[in-house]
């Protein structure tokens, strides 16, 4: 596995490969490895010949008031888990490269990003957007790996890949979960122990959702007041947001359907957690 700092030397290897007939897959990331991320690796691997993992903690993306500094940087550490992966090249450009000190561009995709997470986190997604535009212009893949567990993210990107036409096809993971259901999370590092127990509050929440819809219960105002009454339970855990939306258009759904997503979002402690779950089967791959 190589690494590579420079946006130039980046592009002109994907060039070349590109030039060799080659397939290329990208998986972006901001470090701080987790099993997560390694099935995201895995799959990437699958589905082309050569994969290209992008390493940036983008400050874009991040609001003020958020975990920025703090945010769990490891570049020796990614690169040993990334190395016994299929990894061909772990992209880790500076944040300098990527942002000028003049830089004033910004891809946008607005209504999906109005909902959810970005209710609570205004330009996160225009962060997300700007960079992930940047690193398909500088990589030039044929295809790139999303986790489900980011199902906002997901869907933000896809709208953008189809409405601005860029030919890469865009493939979903299903969420990668902890042995007792937590999903995995680079954040998950900011836990106490104490707090990791609290944090299963997701978790009992989403199989309590599942079952309840599995028994035929659909009002979504009941459901979430259930969902509420679990999460409540554990003091210290605040409730950001409980949605039940339509799968693609992120709309509001007052009756619950097999088209529907459970979405989450609380603070454990200072930690903000997101998780989700389809109500309609078990899958959560959507590609
Ligand atoms: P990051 O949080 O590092 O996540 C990188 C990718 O891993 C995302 O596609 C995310 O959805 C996926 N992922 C994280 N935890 C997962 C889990 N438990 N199961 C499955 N997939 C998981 O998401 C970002 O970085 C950034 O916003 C990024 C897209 C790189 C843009 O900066």
């Amino acid at each position: 596995m190589q690494i590579i700092h420079p946006l130039a030397d980046m592009t002109r290897w994907s060039n070349e490969v590109i030039a060799s007939g080659k397939t290329l897959a990208l998986v972006p990331t901001m470090g701080y490895f987790h099993a997560g991320h390694l099935s995201l690796m895995r799959l990437a691997g699958r589905l082309a010949d050569h994969v290209v993992v992008s390493l940036f903690v983008n400050s874009l993306q991040f609001g003020p008031r958020e975990d920025l500094s703090g945010y769990p940087r490891d570049l020796e550490r990614d690169a040993r888990i990334a190395e016994n992966e299929r990894v061909d090249m772990l992209f880790v450009p500076t944040h300098e490269e990527m942002y000028s000190a003049d830089f004033n561009s910004r891809v946008r995709v607005d209504g999906i990003t109005d909902t959810l997470c970005g209710k609570q986190r205004p330009n996160h997604f225009e962060g997300v957007t700007t960079v992930v535009a940047k690193l398909f212009n500088i990589i030039k893949p044929h295809c790139a790996v999303f986790g489900q567990k980011d199902f906002q993210q997901l869907s933000v990107i896809r709208k953008m890949v189809s409405e601005l036409n860029w030919d890469i096809e865009i493939f979903a993971h299903p969420i990668v979960r902890e042995d007792d259901g937590l999903a995995m999370s680079s954040r998950n590092a900011y836990l106490s122990s104490e707090e990791r127990g609290k944090a299963l509050c997701l978790y009992n929440a989403i199989q309590h959702a599942k079952a309840r819809f599995a028994d035929g219960v659909c009002d979504t105002g009941q459901l979430k007041s259930e969902i509420r009454d679990i999460i409540s339970a554990n003091s210290g855990v605040s409730i950001d947001y409980i949605s039940v939306v339509d799968k693609d258009t992120l709309s509001d759904k007052e009756v619950i359907d097999s088209q529907s997503v459970l979405a989450l979002a609380i603070k454990v402690g200072g930690t903000r957690l997101i998780d989700n779950c389809f109500m309609g089967n078990d899958s959560e791959v959507s590609n």
